[in-house]
């Protein structure tokens, strides 16, 4: 079946005073996809969420949704229509659903109040909200806690309040922002049951997580995020054999100028995905060495740069995984 994207991002790029935190990025996310963002800590994840449902404006680049489901009247056949997340911010508003990495519901009311009050900010009619907070007070499994002040919930119950808020309007697109930090390996299960559920129910997912392993199983597409740039999107399984094919180039050469053999080595269509430099070598990471390495020895040639070492490493898949998302 053909998808159509239903959201695009298109060149966002954002700084926060010096700090360039986000290097134009463009990424589709598909109707019905459970969309994972990979990155480590400072990567840029929580500020592209934001950018993404419009909460924050990017410098340059735009966000469009979908808006053809909020009208109702027109012929069904024709091609899909987008608008901009910041000129049509009420109609983004009522699609998005944003479960944040602070939990945002206030803990002096219950857990059915707190929906209750969420729910009161969309023009919902009563009745309409309160079958969706039935609904999800089941599916969430709180219904043993919905008169429980949320402040006294453990923390997988808080989680689930959380994305319950955020779903409390019926939003065609849930975005989890690390839902699963902080809890032990059996709540994290739980929560990752209940997303499977949400998006079996015909609810678009997008998720921010620093671990690949968890969300590999069940992300049809993953984006890898590493100092505000988009290095990789690919299925989970594209993802693995990718990365489990991969292998470590590392060069010692004399005079020694990696950067600019980097910028050559590095150019498209190279097979690399990564150059780093680290002490006195240079480190390639490319799932095709053997055409790495003799377009490396020429860029050696031509750059007059004499090769002193050269080592070929096979990684494991989280140890390659780890250096490629930029964390130690
Ligand atoms: N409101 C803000 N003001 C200034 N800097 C910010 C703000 N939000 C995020 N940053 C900075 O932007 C970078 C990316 O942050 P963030 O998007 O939260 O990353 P992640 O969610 O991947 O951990 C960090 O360097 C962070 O300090
Ligand atoms: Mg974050």
């Amino acid at each position: 079946m053909e998808r159509a994207p239903i959201i695009k991002i298109q060149h966002a790029d954002k700084s926060f005073g010096k700090n360039h935190v986000l290097k134009n990025i463009s990424l589709d996310v598909n109707e019905g996809e459970i969309f994972g963002l990979i990155g480590a800590s400072g990567s840029g994840k929580t500020t592209l969420l934001k950018i993404l449902i419009g909460f924050l404006s990017p410098e340059q680049g735009d966000v469009k949704f979908r808006y053809d489901y909020f009208v109702k009247s027109k012929n069904k056949s024709q091609k899909p229509l987008y608008a901009s997340v910041y000129k049509q911010q009420k109609l983004a508003r009522n699609l998005f659903g944003f479960a944040s990495q602070e939990p945002s519901f206030y803990k002096k009311l219950t857990v059915k109040e707190n929906m209750e009050y969420f729910g009161s900010l969309y023009n919902l009619p009563k009745q309409a909200l309160q079958s969706n907070i039935n609904i999800l007070i089941a599916l969430m499994d709180l219904k043993h806690a919905e008169n429980t002040l949320a402040g006294d919930l453990s923390g997988g119950m808080e989680r689930r309040l959380d994305i319950a808020c955020a779903l409390v309007h019926d939003p065609e697109v849930l975005i989890l922002d690390e839902p699963t930090s902080d809890l032990d390996p059996l709540l994290r299960d739980h929560i990752w049951s209940l997303v499977k559920k949400i998006n079996k129910k015909g609810t678009t997912i997008i998720l921010a997580s620093h671990h690949l392993s968890e969300v590999e199983t069940f992300c049809s597409r993953i984006a890898i995020i590493k100092n505000g740039k988009i290095i990789d999107v690919a299925s989970p399984a594209r993802l693995k054999t990718k990365y489990a094919d991969s292998q470590e180039i590392r060069i010692q050469t004399y005079p020694g100028s990696y950067a600019n053999i980097a910028k050559v080595i590095k150019k498209p269509g190279n097979k690399v995905f990564d150059v780093k430099i680290k002490g006195s070598e240079l480190i390639i990471y490319s799932d095709r060495p053997q055409i790495v390495l003799h377009e490396l020895l020429h860029t050696l040639e031509t750059l007059k740069e004499e090769l002193i070492d050269i080592q070929v490493f096979r990684p494991g898949l989280d140890e390659l995984f780890l250096k490629i998302t930029g964390k130690k």
